[in-house]
């Protein structure tokens, strides 16, 4: 990919797309949706407006640290609180795609409603060539990918999709999000899916269960952060686990950790963690989150496992 002609090509395609029309950005501080973002900030300046959904399914601090980051930048983003919205669509569902669509359909509503507001006709996302592939391989239901599987956005949600990195893959964001003036906590950002944390809660997706996993994600990303990995991240399954406390049985959640190595997150490894690392991390765990009593390092390659668990 040649940087000096991809970006002014792209901020000239999304101008050519949405002309004096309004676009919203959506969004969620990862890499592809921030490049997206400020590819789309350059084409249409005030034309723009930048929402960022939270969801309740993101890490500590996120939507907070993404307003601060995007501020630096001088594009304000607005922050929509939509998280009894995506809890009460989720409530009751187990089944990986049955959440998988909950969000989805929540997530486009909620942007639908926003779009209409703004008076915007466009919607820019950061949908990048893996998510197309899987999506269309029939791997998983995207949240991010409508018109490839049929979905029609205009007369399901009223807004056309603008997809300015689709043939893309992640090393080649990265470059661009460099090239773009982003800063390192976004560049090297890892990858975080778009339906957040509940791809890491197995099971019924509840506020108490993604603090469960929410607090144990802040504990691996910290410990795990001077060995660089592609993605690592906490999950929680819906198992419960047998454990002991003050000497009586206690029963209690289990935690994963899962590390891995990647390219382009289309094949995986596990990251080979130091012992004394993942000793912490269990320590760490089971004292600071009381309701775990069990935490387990996740050793599967992709394929046949996935990254994420659902
Ligand atoms: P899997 O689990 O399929 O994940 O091996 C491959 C990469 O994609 C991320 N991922 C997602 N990203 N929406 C996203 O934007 C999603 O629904 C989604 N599911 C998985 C995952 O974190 C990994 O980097």
């Amino acid at each position: 990919m040649n940087l000096k002609e991809f970006i002014p090509r792209k901020v000239a395609e999304v101008q050519k797309t949405v002309g004096a029309g309004k676009a919203i950005s959506a969004l969620s501080g990862g890499v592809d949706s921030s490049v997206c973002t400020v590819l789309a900030w350059r084409a249409l300046g005030e034309g723009l407006k930048v929402i960022f959904i939270d969801d309740g399914l993101m890490r500590e601090g996120e939507p907070q640290e993404v307003r601060a980051v995007f501020g630096r930048l001088g594009i304000e983003v607005e922050i929509v609180n939509a998280q009894a919205e995506f809890f009460a669509a989720l409530a009751g569902k187990t089944d990986p795609e049955d959440k998988r669509k909950a969000f989805r359909q929540t997530f486009y509503s909620v942007f639908g409603r926003e779009v209409k507001k703004s008076g915007a006709r466009f919607l820019v996302q950061g949908t990048i060539a893996a998510d197309i592939i899987e999506t269309k391989g029939g791997v998983k239901t995207q949240h991010n990918i409508l018109e490839q599987i049929g979905i029609d956005p205009e007369q399901g949600f009223g807004f056309k999709v603008v997809e300015p990195i689709k043939e893309l893959f992640k090393p080649d964001v990265r470059k661009v999000a460099k090239a773009l003036g982003l800063p390192e906590s976004v560049t090297r950002r890892m990858p975080f899916p778009g339906p957040g944390l509940m791809a890491r809660v197995l099971g019924e997706v509840t506020p108490e269960r993604v603090a469960i996993v929410r607090a144990a994600t802040v504990i691996v990303e910290r410990e795990i952060k001077k060995f660089s990995p592609f993605q690592a991240f906490a999950v929680l399954l819906n198992d419960m686990g047998t454990g002991i406390e003050d000497g009586k049985r206690k029963f209690g959640h289990i935690i994963i950790i899962r590390s891995v190595e990647s390219r382009d997150a289309m094949t995986a490894r596990a990251t080979p963690v130091p012992w004394d690392a993942l000793m912490k991390m269990s320590r760490r765990i089971v004292k600071e989150i009381p309701t775990v009593t069990r935490v387990a390092y996740e050793l599967t390659p992709k394929p046949p496992a996935t990254i994420e668990y659902i």
